[in-house]
């Protein structure tokens, strides 16, 4: 089998690689068994500049393969090259030892339109067989019980659920899991918090029960930093640690409450996701796995791997700079850090995961740098294919949030924010459309608004939200690719109803330099959703959404789609018009985003 045929979504750099392969036999019939097709593929860069034409090789390497100089090899090459009338080939330009090699636009427009508007191109990297049979398990949003859903949470979600897309969109097989926080001292601070809670306002009323039990919380916080003397102080831990005995024995009068309140707050999240339109094939709970990290501990004395240090149990990881990795503290009871051992050996075993991610802020960096290396001396091989993608904070322009100190900003103010931009934008269309349709469109340009401003945004940098700019029809955000979208609706239905067909027969008239450039942007697309899944950035295909955007736009000015100068240029740019709507929708789905089809 040709080893480059996975590379089917690049032609012509396909084509390129096995004619300079052949041109290279040209210059020496003995090439050393190391030099492949493939080498050529690899090598063929994309230049920054456009003048630098769509394709550049560096002729070093092959040109030591075969003990020539390298300038030498170039020039060889670049004539061999045109000797074989590669139809990609539209000029190759000479720099020292570089082959700068510019397409040919009919080519590319002939191979690439058609693939766009009939979908096949969407579907080239799904058949991968090699990712076909990796199993990966992504887990996001992992939320606390007990506490609010805060803005780091939303990041959270959009990134998660845009990582799922793009591993599903590369052909892996996907499993987008849950892991909520259900159990430990934080809950048992809350309920403790609600006993003291002597306000009007009831749970049972309050439409967030996530956020009121999240402030109770907040005030038993500020409850037991107040306390004054030692054993009030003493008394008020007693008390919620006997909460906390209650709810892991499962039995009492506080079970009980965990129970019911446990599941508001699971209700109030599914409302989040539902909105957002995230779904997971699985969830966890950390309630589930904390008898199983126990046995884990027990395992793990008896192979020698953990061992006591001060009472403690665990594992002294300084080799690696991590300090004692403990497993289970004096007082007998297990950490977060345990249970995410029993987690882990469930995804490896009962899944039968190939790779792991972990998306959780970067406060947790060091979490998991120890979780991954015991993971490795407990040997399990899957832990060199754990990742963590790390992320940084949201902040609001005036600072920062934590929850404890009870200034946190939840996903549901930000959601508020953002909606209320939104309604004022769309006032203007308050006599011509339904309810429905109002309201489905305010939806659709919140979550892009949202989900756009999340991504747009390198993982590791931190966010600044601001609603109006999230929410700006122009510059970089979600409404400003939305709108570009409905728009080439509007103008494709328009051409239907005048009756005019887009048609691919003379799809080479292209030829505008605009053309060129919004083209050589949807050619790009599929390679970006490579990039954006292999280094966890969606941001990368983000960027380069809004980059095919500009160059639509740019298009759609500088020459006349529906008043081109003959029906055959016509046919053909309204083509390109309907690959660029079809590449937009499936970036943003790749997204998250559903843009509206009328705006
Ligand atoms: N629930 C945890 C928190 O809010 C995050 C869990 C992350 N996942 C994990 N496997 N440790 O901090």
């Amino acid at each position: 089998m040709n080893s480059l045929s996975q590379f089917s979504y690049d032609p012509a750099k396909c084509s390129l690689a096995l004619s300079l392969y052949k041109s290279l036999l040209k210059i020496e019939a003995q090439i050393p068994a190391e030099i492949s097709e493939l080498d050529f593929f690899k090598s063929l860069e994309q230049p920054p500049e456009k003048t630098l034409g769509d394709y550049a090789l560096p002729c070093f390497r092959f040109a030591k393969a075969i003990k020539k100089n390298p300038n030498d090899v170039a020039a060889l090459l670049k004539q061999h090259l045109e000797e074989l009338n590669n139809p990609w080939v539209e000029s190759i330009v000479l720099k020292g030892a570089f082959l700068n090699i510019f397409t040919n636009q009919k080519e590319v427009a002939k191979n690439l339109v058609p693939t766009l508007v009939n979908g096949s191109a969407f579907k080239l990297l799904k058949s991968n067989p090699e990712h076909n049979k990796t199993k990966v398990m992504i887990e996001f949003s992992q939320p606390n019980t007990h506490k609010e859903f805060h803005v780091g949470h939303g990041r959270n979600v959009c990134l998660g659920d845009s990582i799922c897309r793009l591993f599903t969109y590369n052909g892996y097989q996907v499993i987008g899991a849950n892991y909520i926080g259900d159990e430990g001292a934080h809950i048992a601070k809350c309920l403790w918090g609600v006993d003291h809670y002597k306000g009007d306002e009831k749970l049972e009323l309050a439409t967030n029960k996530a956020e009121w039990l999240g402030q109770r919380y907040v005030e038993a916080n500020s409850k037991l930093k107040e306390a004054s003397d030692e054993i009030t102080k003493n008394q008020y831990n007693k008390e919620i640690s006997d909460i906390l005995k209650s709810i892991e024995n499962k039995s009492g009068q506080y079970y009980e409450t965990w129970k019911k309140t446990r599941q508001y707050c699971l209700d109030d999240f599914n409302k989040i996701y539902k909105w957002l339109d995230v779904k997971f094939d699985h969830f966890f709970y950390e309630s589930e796995v904390s008898e199983d990290s126990q046995l884990i501990v027990e395992e793990y004395i008896k192979k020698g791997l953990f061992v006591e240090d001060n009472g403690a149990i665990g594992f002294d990881m300084s080799d690696k700079k991590l300090g004692f990795f403990m497993a289970r503290k004096s007082d007998g009871t297990t950490l977060y850090i345990t249970k995410d051992l029993a987690l882990a050996k469930v995804k490896f075993q009962d899944f039968d995961i190939d790779r792991s991610i972990y998306v959780v802020g970067s406060e947790q960096n060091f979490h998991f740098k120890q979780l991954f290396y015991a993971l490795e001396k407990m040997g399990f091989p899957q832990a060199s294919k754990c990742y963590h993608l790390s992320y940084g904070m949201v902040v609001r322009p005036d600072g920062k949030m934590s929850s404890r100190a009870g200034n946190s900003f939840t996903f549901i103010q930000l959601i508020n924010l953002v909606m209320e931009e939104i309604n004022t934008y769309l006032e203007k269309y308050s006599t011509e459309w339904s309810q429905d349709q109002k309201e489905d469109t305010a939806h659709k340009l919140a979550v892009g608004a949202i989900k756009y401003g999340m991504l747009q945004a390198d993982p590791n940098k931190e966010i600044v939200f601001d609603p109006k700019e999230w929410v700006s029809f122009e510059g970089n955000s979600g409404p400003y690719l939305m709108y570009s979208y409905a728009r080439t609706q509007s103008i494709l239905r328009k051409a239907e109803v005048e009756g005019i067909k887009s048609s691919l027969d003379k799809i080479e008239l292209l030829s505008h330099e605009s053309e060129r450039d919004l083209m050589r942007h949807l050619y790009d697309f599929n390679q970006i959703t490579i990039n954006a899944c292999e280094n966890y950035r969606p941001s990368t295909l983000a960027n380069h959404l809004f980059f095919t955007c500009k160059a639509y736009n740019r298009f759609y000015t500088e020459v006349s789609v529906m008043k081109a100068e003959t029906e055959d240029l016509r046919s053909a740019r309204l083509s390109l018009l309907k690959a660029f709507a079809d590449t937009l929708k499936m970036g943003l789905y790749l997204l998250g985003i559903t843009p509206p089809e009328k705006m």
